[in-house]
């Protein structure tokens, strides 16, 4: 096989540039590495190895089909290993046998781990944090993302590898950095407090606008010069003025995609001189696990959307947290493919308990990312290191070699994913979304709010799971987005919410849209400061409520829920309450005790041509699945919940209408699901039904 990039003309635009949060509109056919199979392989760290294992790595991932490796990711001190002093002899002799060998390189900027001279020769760089802690170096990550010194250095060794590799042939791809924000991301130094003082300036222009937009009416923080704006940094109070907070977040987000965005530029400006304009540039996010980062924003700037995911391997039915990564990377990537740039093959080595991946689990796990919608599956790592921080992370050859069955079940994988190829380009069609923005996730972290057990992620998560076991298939969108196409639209967590999106969510529901928003939506505008005349102030004639007062719950405290659902719902419900007053819409359920007793708590809104619904509590799982049944008869979705919840089924459809039915078992016993067509992973061919054995995975090519 040979995975050669040709010198074609670029299958379709540059990914377009969005400022602020704006969703990602990229086309599917963007660039994409030039590959001609669903892309396998791995982080190679061949500088952790003696040269003579190079040759015996190569052949190892021709056994297992690997097409795909990402190298020189942390290799910043061998590559240059003092000041401007470039030796780039190792790295040639790897790419010249991979190439040989028709293995594609995924070539990466070294510039996550800063060399030990870097950091001698500006000890200023280093990382500060709100406490004035000044990080130190012997890790990875070690800079701020401010100093011109930084900013310097890492543009350099990029443009030395451009200029060296731009025309490499095995290069079919760059990996800028290595997950941006994790964990580097705020930086406090003054040369950091600096910088935001600039970005503060281009945002408001005038004191007075900052004053006002921050509120420092409050406790006195009146601000009459620029120089007097510091970092939000560790107050003598639990926290500092909310709104300077989050501008420091907006800022940090953009501060680091300008980091991105400058290297991508220095490498495609060498990729176009070698008439390789063609070649995709990327980054690998930490999706929906990277807080400081607003991700909208980040992959309208990348070629490729591309996810690094780990289990939480403690978590019970992690695959439904893994399914909702992989449906998060798709809809930021716009819908198209997208790669899963590392995952596991067993246990990770930072979590607590770092639990292994039972026999069959890596291959649900791999295959549930492409059912989703990644054209490949690449891991960290190749071969497991003998030494260092991660040497019991779990890898493709793993510490015992070859006989071992992480071994076996990676060749597995190697064949499922060519039998797979013709799925590739084919997407994931999704009748729902979510809403999900990082502005309303900062904003809600902050203190001083109602409870404490408001958590952004953790509503997202749930309703994603309702829809999940009902076998509804999800997109995520960005709050401002075109919702037309979905029939039902769910506001898991939207704190802040700003006045074009309150209006773009009536404007769809006008249109005859189905909506659910969850409880403490709607409440401030852009600047962290209440929408006033009652609560959900930006929500409240959409929803058809008016809430006077929040009435959060003690920990130990379980209401009981009354009112139009079958025996023997409703539950119960946690957290939260509210003081709700019916203005126009009719009350589902309500609170038969606790502060809320005998008032509405899930209410329906008729609504121009579609409906609004509002869930003002944290009902128990069984309750709130049954609350969203309601809502998708609204909106004529199919709410599945005939099949069994431990089979996930999901659909990629090409654009010749040729669908894929991905039938992934996480359960013990066999599983059956109505369809026709051939098994590509066996051959197998059903007729009518489809029986899937326990931790089994089938691909059904439908007749
Ligand atoms: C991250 C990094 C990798 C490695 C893995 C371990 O996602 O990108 O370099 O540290 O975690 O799980």
């Amino acid at each position: 096989m040979t995975l050669q990039v040709e010198q074609a003309a670029a299958a379709g635009p540059a990914a377009g540039v969005a400022t602020g949060s704006a969703a990602a509109q990229r086309s599917p056919a963007a660039r994409w590495p030039r590959l001609d199979a669903l892309a396998y392989g791995a982080d190679y760290n061949p500088e952790q190895w003696p040269e003579e294992v190079w040759a015996e790595d190569v052949a190892l991932m021709h056994e297992a089909g690997v097409n795909l490796i990402s190298l020189g990711i942390f290799s910043w001190a061998l590559l240059e290993p003092e000041p401007g002093r470039f030796e780039f002899g190792w790295l040639d002799r790897v790419l010249g046998l991979l190439h040989e060998a028709g293995i594609a390189v995924d070539l990466a900027t070294p510039t996550a781990s800063t060399p030990a001279w870097f950091l001698a020769q500006y000890p200023h760089v280093r990382p500060v944090t709100s406490e004035g802690v000044v990080l130190g170096g012997s890790a990875r990550q070690t800079y701020c993302p401010h100093a011109p010194e930084y900013r310097a250095a890492s543009r350099q060794i990029a443009e030395q590898l451009a200029m060296r590799y731009a025309a490499h042939p095995a290069v079919v791809m760059w990996h800028v950095h290595n997950e941006y924000g994790s964990p580097t991301a705020e930086c406090y130094c003054p040369v950091s407090a600096a910088a935001f003082r600039d970005w503060l300036r281009a945002r408001y222009g005038s004191l007075d606008a900052l004053n006002a937009a921050w509120t420092t009416s409050f406790w006195g923080q009146q601000y009459s010069a620029w120089e007097q704006i510091d970092a939000p940094r560790r107050a003598p109070m639990a926290d500092v003025n909310p709104t300077h907070r989050l501008d420091f977040q907006r800022f940090t987000s953009e501060s680091l995609l300008e980091l991105y965005t400058a290297e991508r530029d220095v490498i495609r400006a060498h990729t176009t001189a070698a008439g390789r304009a063609e070649v995709p540039i990327t980054t690998n996010l930490q999706l929906i696990n990277c807080k400081s980062l607003d991700f909208w924003a980040w992959s309208a700037q990348t070629d490729v959307a591309a996810n690094d995911h780990y289990l939480s391997a403690e978590r019970p039915d992690n695959h439904i947290e893994l399914a909702l990564c992989a449906d998060f990377t798709r809809s930021v990537g716009g819908g198209g493919p997208w790669l899963l740039m590392e995952h596991s093959t067993s246990a990770v080595s930072w979590q607590p308990r770092n639990l292994a991946k039972r026999p069959g689990e890596m291959r649900r796990n791999s295959l549930a990312h492409v059912a989703r919608g990644a054209d490949g599956a690449l891991f960290f790592q190749w071969r497991a290191s003998r030494g260092g921080g991660e040497k019991f992370h779990s890898a493709m050859v793993p510490h015992g070699g070859t006989g071992s069955r992480i071994w076996r079940e990676v060749v597995g994988l190697g064949a499922d994913l060519a039998a797979l190829r013709p799925v590739q380009c084919s997407t994931t069609v999704a009748e729902a979304a979510l809403l999900w923005d990082w502005e309303s996730w900062w904003a809600l972290g902050h203190t001083f709010r109602p409870s404490v057990d408001l958590d952004f992620k953790e509503r997202q998560l749930a309703y994603y799971e309702a829809l999940w076991r009902a076998h509804v298939s999800a997109d995520f969108a960005h709050p401002s987005a075109d919702l037309s196409r979905y029939r039902m639209v769910v506001v898991p967590q939207m704190y802040l919410c700003r006045e074009e999106w309150a209006e773009n969510l009536r404007q769809y529901v006008r249109g005859g849209g189905t909506l659910v928003v969850s409880y403490f939506s709607g409440i401030v505008d852009e600047d962290d400061s209440v929408y006033l005349g009652g609560y959900p102030g930006a929500l409240r004639d959409l929803l058809g409520v008016l809430v006077e007062e929040f009435l959060p719950l003690r920990a130990d405290w379980t209401v009981r829920l009354a009112g139009q659902l079958e025996e023997p719902y409703p539950g119960t419900a946690t957290v939260w309450a509210e003081d709700i007053e019916l203005r126009g819409a009719e009350a589902v359920l309500t609170y038969a005790d606790g502060p809320a007793e005998g008032k509405p708590a899930v209410t329906r809104h008729a609504f121009g041509n579609g409906h609004a619904w509002y869930v003002s509590t944290r009902p128990d799982a069984e309750t709130l699945r049954e609350i969203l049944r309601l809502a998708a008869a609204d909106a004529d979705v199919t709410f599945d919940t005939e099949t069994p919840d431990t089979l996930e089924l999901v659909r990629r459809k090409a654009s010749d209408e040729t669908s894929y039915l991905f039938a992934i078992n996480h359960g013990q016993q066999e599983a059956a699901v109505a369809a026709s067509g051939v098994d590509m992973l066996t051959g197998e061919a059903f007729i009518g039904s489809v029986h899937i054995p326990a931790g089994s995975v089938r691909v059904v090519r439908e007749a």
